[in-house]
């Protein structure tokens, strides 16, 4: 009989902690149940100390789903592991994840205190959670570099105290795999009950080998895996949910899981979109060139035999390679259809604004394309914004300085600028802070075209500094100067005050 591997997903809570891609807590329910869709079997919905917004989402994702047992994590101190417990009341099946650093290096400079001391905490901690629930997860924070022989101590320690699953995270993404695979051979071989919890890798991609360390884990007895969805997550990010999953399909290790590999493709693209967190185009499984055969060679062989250069069916992974090409020809029926495939659920009414903005693009371009359609489903996140664009004219071009009018519609009220630039970019913001007299600085500034042609869609994303805190912008036009205004009155309308 085959092994199962249990997929713990932790797009919303480790996944959620880079900088910019925080979510609402609608945008996390949407999230969550789309991960109960692929199958996931946890998912980490939040740290509930950390925030008002994240014990919500936590207490909400709880209520909107129903099979995979949420989880919320707390650090190894009572009133976290309290308000975990608190959040975590409407959950079907509930998990609290609490943990403590283990290196020589944490336990030093972050706790000023001793491998026993931190032990102790440990199963104080342990024992505290299972006051209040019966599956409790440990994590020995920077297992990675932590020394076998001790680690293998606090394991033994919290699992005596109750702990149904140890996590060993690889925190700072340093293991080499091979080194990762042995620490968990040695838990496995060292830990007195060691068959009486759940070992989980929890690797981060900072040298590039997270996936690589999480497959090492799994050969050698982990039976729990931690992973994002795009591989997202702080600096590097996570071990990428995607490619696990089509590893042991396609190598058919004697593992499984209980996700439904084709709903992968939709799960990306919507944590893409919701997050503004675009994939790599080469991104191994969800890259938009994944299956693009590009190399004369390499095309004739598909065309006679698909095996030739293709490891992975497109379709195993949900992308229907047969999909309808959108046109200004195209009907409803036919947008909602695609937006379903890509995982996007609308109303009727929604779907009528969707169309009417869909049909404008088409007259623009010859063809509208996944990323379009996401762009345009996400588009009327202005459409409760107290500050819009109502209008953009912009002068520039060779030996001419270039100039910006504008008319912003504040609550109702237009409000009129004009400013000049250093580039129209600069001449539209300009006469935009001409208007929103506040003191706030542009950090970073990014356009992507969706395809390559002069006709594309413009994306750009946005930071800005305002009063000591970043806020994070999106706007989405064929115009890449509308696009930016959009993104840069995006972030004002998140201004907290
Ligand atoms: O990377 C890490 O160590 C973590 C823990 C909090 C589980 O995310
Ligand atoms: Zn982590």
């Amino acid at each position: 009989m085959s092994d199962r591997l249990y997929i713990f997903d932790t797009t919303l809570r480790d996944g959620e902690q880079v900088p910019g891609c925080q979510l609402n807590t609608v945008e996390k329910i949407q999230v969550a149940k789309q991960l109960e869709q692929l199958g996931v079997d946890v998912i980490e919905a939040g740290f509930p100390i950390s925030s008002p917004g994240d014990f919500n989402s936590v207490i909400e994702i709880s209520k909107a789903v129903t099979w995979p047992t949420i989880c919320a994590l707390t650090r190894a101190v009572e009133k976290d592991i309290d308000c975990a417990a608190e959040a975590l009341k409407y959950a079907k099946h509930k998990r609290i994840h609490t943990g403590i650093g283990t290196s020589d290096s944490h336990i030093k400079y972050k706790f000023n205190s001793t491998r026993e001391e931190i032990i102790e905490r440990a199963v104080a901690a342990v024992k505290y959670a299972k006051r209040y629930v019966e599956d409790v997860e440990f994590y020995a924070e920077d297992a990675g570099r932590t020394d076998n022989e001790y680690l293998a101590r606090v394991v033994e320690a919290v699992i005596k105290a109750g702990a149904t699953v140890v996590n060993i995270p690889d925190t700072t993404g340093y293991c080499l795999p091979h080194e990762y695979g042995e620490k968990i051979k040695y838990l496995m071989e060292h830990v007195d009950g060691v068959d009486k919890a759940i070992l989980s890798t929890h690797c981060h991609n900072d040298l590039g080998m997270a996936t690589a360390c999480t497959l090492e884990g799994v050969l050698n007895g982990a039976r729990q895996v931690e992973v994002t969805i795009n591989g997202i997550g702080e600096r590097a990010g996570n071990t990428a949910e995607e490619e696990i999953a089509m590893i042991l399909k396609c190598h058919h290790l004697d593992i499984t899981t209980n996700i439904n590999t084709q709903k992968i493709a939709a799960t990306s693209r919507m944590v893409s979109s919701l997050m503004n967190m675009p994939v790599q185009a080469n991104k191994a499984i969800v890259g938009r060139n994944a299956f693009a055969h590009s190399s004369g060679i390499h095309q004739d062989g598909v065309l006679k035999n698909a095996e030739t250069y293709e490891i992975i069916n497109p379709k195993d992974v949900g992308i229907d390679d047969n999909s309808i090409i959108l046109t200004a020809r195209s009907g409803h029926a036919a947008l909602k259809h695609r937006l379903e495939v890509l995982g996007v659920e609308v109303s009727d009414e929604k779907l009528n604004d969707i169309y009417q903005q869909f049909l404008l693009l088409a007259d623009k371009k010859k063809e509208v394309t996944d990323d379009d359609i996401l762009v345009l489903a996400g588009a009327e996140r202005s459409a409760s914004h107290s500050i819009k664009l109502d209008y953009l004219q912009v002068t520039s071009g060779h030996g001419v300085r270039p100039v910006a009018a504008i008319i912003l519609d504040i609550a109702g009220e237009k409000f009129r600028a004009a400013a000049e630039g250093n580039g129209p970019v600069d001449a539209a913001i300009n006469a935009v802070k001409d208007i929103i007299k506040r003191k706030m600085t542009l950090k970073e500034f990014t356009i992507q075209a969706i395809n390559k042609g002069s006709d594309d869609v413009g994306k750009v994303h946005m930071q800005v500094e305002y009063d000591g805190s970043v806020y994070y912008g999106f706007g989405a036009n064929t115009d890449i100067v509308a696009a930016s205004v959009e993104a840069y009155i995006d972030a004002i309308n998140s201004f907290k005050h």
